[in-house]
């Protein structure tokens, strides 16, 4: 049982899953503390305005656009990756702020995402059994016993990274990476053959006019030009969330300043278990994924225990159900949380529900699936009297090929060309892109 006395720490005392073991425990703790009195990644004020922003979403004021890498790489912590990424997110948030008519709350999953859980705990690669590869803060992906030994100074690397990655991301959003305003620019002409093109080249020619009067106006002031891009990732890793949570006084309250937003992921949301006993304390706002193995009574529980005072902008549902799944799952779980008048912002991760093995054995995802799961989300919201206030992606500004199909059109012998995921298969740029005007399609009839 959760008792009333929560610390950082009270996490040690409940059943831990998805988190290492380390031989030297030692050495951990050198560098837990070593982390413990770095400055903190983000500034509280800043958790505090997302919240308020993801307050809005829940009440349809804002849309929500969360997306980055599955498993971001200390190999991609450089200006290229990191702008590239920027760029797709900012440009998927234009044209859904466009499409939507309102405000789109841009969160990466970015800074910070160097932690996975897994469904297994070994692999056989070439004959031999390992431990499989848990994200680059605990092990290496290269198939050796050492490369797959969880070191703890990859902790540090995870730090360094993430300070880097936001900085550049901070220095970019204000500096003036002013991309997304110059959508005639948008390397739209892989679509030209397809029959799409003609309208997404009006959309963006109006999306232009809109920013141009816009600036004539005088109505895009200097800050109207600064994107902000909240950060995020699962809150998996809990010594390293542990040494990353802050007391702050001025609140009173506890607050894990390495991301303004963390997610607590389907194969860790555990009622009794450590992770929901960690998320409670922190004060930021939370994700939880709901995959179809998901019962509406113990996610009404565990919002209760996490949001016992049913604060707007504290809980995001993200649901990640499979195109298969979701019109059994979600309506019930629609009804229940309206039953309980729990307040939450419902998100949709397209992406986790419809992964599969291809012939060769490589992991991938349909673009279809990936559509369907996100327009029948939004249409099941729409029947039950509820609405989809955001969307979540593993996407990169790339030219990946990871998941099959779009207008781009990939293929399964396509998937060899250019797979650099760590983990799961992301959008590559085009797909990226046309998922937002799909998404925007449905929300505005008359768009173009
Ligand atoms: C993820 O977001 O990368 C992930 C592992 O998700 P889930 O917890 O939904 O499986
Ligand atoms: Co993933």
């Amino acid at each position: 049982m959760h008792s009333l006395r929560w610390s950082p720490f009270s996490w040690h005392d409940f059943p831990v899953t998805q988190v290492p073991h380390y031989h030297d425990g030692l050495a951990l703790q050198k560098v837990l503390s070593t982390i413990r009195q770095y400055p903190p990644l983000v500034f509280v004020g800043e958790v505090e305005a997302l919240k308020k922003q993801l307050a809005d979403a829940t009440y349809g004021k804002r849309f929500v656009l969360q997306g980055g890498d599955c498993a971001e790489s200390f190999r991609d912590c450089k200006a290229e990756v990191i702008s590239a990424k920027l760029k797709i997110l900012l440009q998927m948030a234009t044209v859904l702020c466009y499409g939507l008519q309102k405000p789109v709350v841009c969160i990466g999953r970015m800074a910070g995402q160097y932690s996975k859980p897994r469904s297994v705990d070994f692999e056989w690669v070439n004959g031999q059994q390992l431990p499989v590869f848990r994200g680059e803060s605990i092990n290496s992906i290269d198939p050796t016993l050492f490369g797959r030994t969880p070191d703890p100074f990859r902790l540090l690397t995870c730090y360094h990274s993430s300070a880097m990655t936001l900085n550049f991301i901070r220095s970019l959003a204000t500096g003036g990476f002013a991309d997304f305003h110059h959508p005639e620019q948008w390397e739209l002409g892989i679509f030209r053959e397809t029959p799409h093109y003609k309208m997404y080249q009006a959309l963006t020619k109006n999306i232009a006019r809109a920013v141009g009067f816009m600036t004539s106006l005088g109505a895009m002031t200097q800050d109207a030009r600064r994107m902000t891009v909240f950060t995020s990732h699962e809150g998996l890793h809990l010594n390293l969330e542990e040494a990353l949570t802050h007391f702050v006084s001025e609140r009173g309250q506890y607050y894990n300043l390495g991301a303004h937003m963390l997610w607590i992921g389907d194969r860790t949301r555990q009622l009794d278990g450590a992770h929901a006993e960690y998320f409670r304390g922190i004060a930021n706002p939370i994700g939880i994924k709901i995959g179809p193995s998901a019962n509406p009574e113990e996610i009404l529980a565990l919002i209760g225990m996490l949001n016992p005072e049913n604060e707007a902008g504290r809980i995001t549902l993200i649901t990640r159900l499979g195109t298969e799944n979701v019109s059994d799952c979600l309506p019930p779980l629609i009804q229940s949380i309206r039953k309980a008048k729990r307040i939450v912002l419902w998100s949709c991760d397209p992406m986790h529900g419809n992964s599969f093995k291809a012939k060769d054995g490589i992991k991938t995802r349909k673009f279809s699936d990936i559509l369907s799961e996100m327009m029948e989300s939004v249409r099941i919201h729409q029947d039950q009297g509820s609405f989809l206030g955001g969307v979540h992606f593993e996407m990169t500004g790339e030219a990946v090929t990871e998941c099959l199909g779009g207008l781009v059109n990939l293929g399964e012998k396509d998937l060899v060309k250019n797979y650099t995921s760590f983990c799961d298969p992301r959008l590559n740029y085009h797909q990226s892109l046309e998922v937002a005007f799909t998404l925007s399609s449905l929300f505005q009839e008359n768009w173009v």
